[in-house]
C-alpha cells in the first residue's frame, strides 16, 4: 500500500490517501497544541508515542469487538487506517471532574461522576469547538438520532475497556475524547486516536498527571509521561 498525496493536515497528524480506495495512511506529528491552538510548540518523539499508543488502544478495542478505524501500525509514526466520513463531533467521557468542567460547574478537581457524565461537543475551528446538547445536533444536522445512540452506547463500551486496561497500568482514566466516522457501509466506527494528548491519565499512587495538561499548564515533561504510559502498557520503546 502506498501513499499518495496529502488529503489533511491537522494540529498533530496528516492524512494522505494511499493507492486503495478504502484506507488512509495516517503521519503523526511532533507539534503540541492547547487552548484553540494559542499554546504551540514542537516536541521531539510525541508524534511517535502517540501513534504508538494509539495504535495498541485500537488494536485492543478491535479486540473487544468495538468497531474502529485502524488497520496496521506502519512504523513508529505512521498507521493505515480504514476511510470513514468523519462525524463533526466530540464526544468526552468523564470519570472524575477535571478540566474544562471544574471550570464550567465550579466542581472539585478529581470528584468521582460514576457513571460517566457524556458532552458533546462541535467540532468547528471558527466557532472554538462549542459544547452542545443533542437537540443542537438534530438542528445542525450532524449526527441522526440512532447514531447518537450507537456513539453514546460505544463511548460508554469503551470507557469500560479503558478504565481497565489503564488501570491494569497504574494509571487513573480521568476523561478522554473520541470521535467517530461513518465508513462505507454507513456503520458508525471509532476514529481518530486515543493517546495521552486525548485522555486525561493520573498516576495511581502519586496522582500525578501523565497526559497533555504537562502541556498545558507547563507540568514537565511531556514524553518521559508519555513514555511511562506506552511502557505501562506494554510498549516496546526500540521497536522499529
Ligand atoms: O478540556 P476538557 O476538560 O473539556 O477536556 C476533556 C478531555 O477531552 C481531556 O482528556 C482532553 O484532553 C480531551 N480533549 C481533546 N480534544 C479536544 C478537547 C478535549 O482531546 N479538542
Amino acid at each position: 500500500m502506498k501513499k499518495t498525496e496529502l488529503l489533511y493536515e491537522g494540529k498533530a497528524k496528516k492524512v494522505f490517501r494511499t493507492d486503495n480506495d478504502d484506507t488512509l495512511h495516517v503521519e503523526y506529528k511532533d507539534d503540541a497544541t492547547a487552548f484553540d491552538g494559542k499554546k504551540k510548540e514542537m516536541l521531539s518523539g510525541k508524534g511517535r508515542l502517540n501513534n504508538e499508543i494509539s495504535a495498541l488502544i485500537f488494536a485492543k478495542l478491535h479486540e473487544l469487538g468495538i468497531p474502529n478505524h485502524f488497520i496496521e501500525r506502519i512504523s513508529q509514526t505512521e498507521q493505515r487506517i480504514r476511510k470513514a466520513e468523519m462525524i463533526p463531533l466530540e464526544v468526552v467521557v468523564r470519570n472524575r471532574a477535571a478540566g474544562s468542567l471544574v471550570k464550567r460547574l465550579g466542581l472539585e478537581r478529581g470528584q468521582d461522576m460514576t457513571p460517566p457524565v457524556i458532552e458533546w461537543y462541535l467540532k468547528d475551528d471558527n466557532l472554538g469547538d462549542p459544547l452542545i446538547n443533542e437537540e443542537h445536533i438534530r438542528v445542525l444536522g450532524a449526527a441522526a438520532a440512532d447514531e447518537l445512540t450507537e456513539m453514546k452506547a460505544l463511548a460508554l463500551r469503551c470507557n469500560t475497556a479503558l478504565i481497565e486496561l489503564f488501570q491494569n497500568a497504574g494509571l487513573i482514566l480521568v476523561d478522554f475524547k473520541l470521535e467517530f466516522g461513518r465508513d462505507h457501509s454507513g456503520r458508525i466506527i471509532l476514529a481518530d486516536e486515543i493517546s495521552p494528548d486525548t485522555c486525561r491519565l493520573w498516576d495511581a499512587k502519586t496522582g500525578d498527571s501523565l497526559d497533555k495538561d504537562l502541556f498545558r499548564f507547563d507540568g514537565g515533561n511531556l514524553q518521559g509521561a508519555y513514555e511511562t504510559i506506552f511502557s505501562r502498557l506494554g510498549g516496546l520503546t526500540n521497536d522499529v
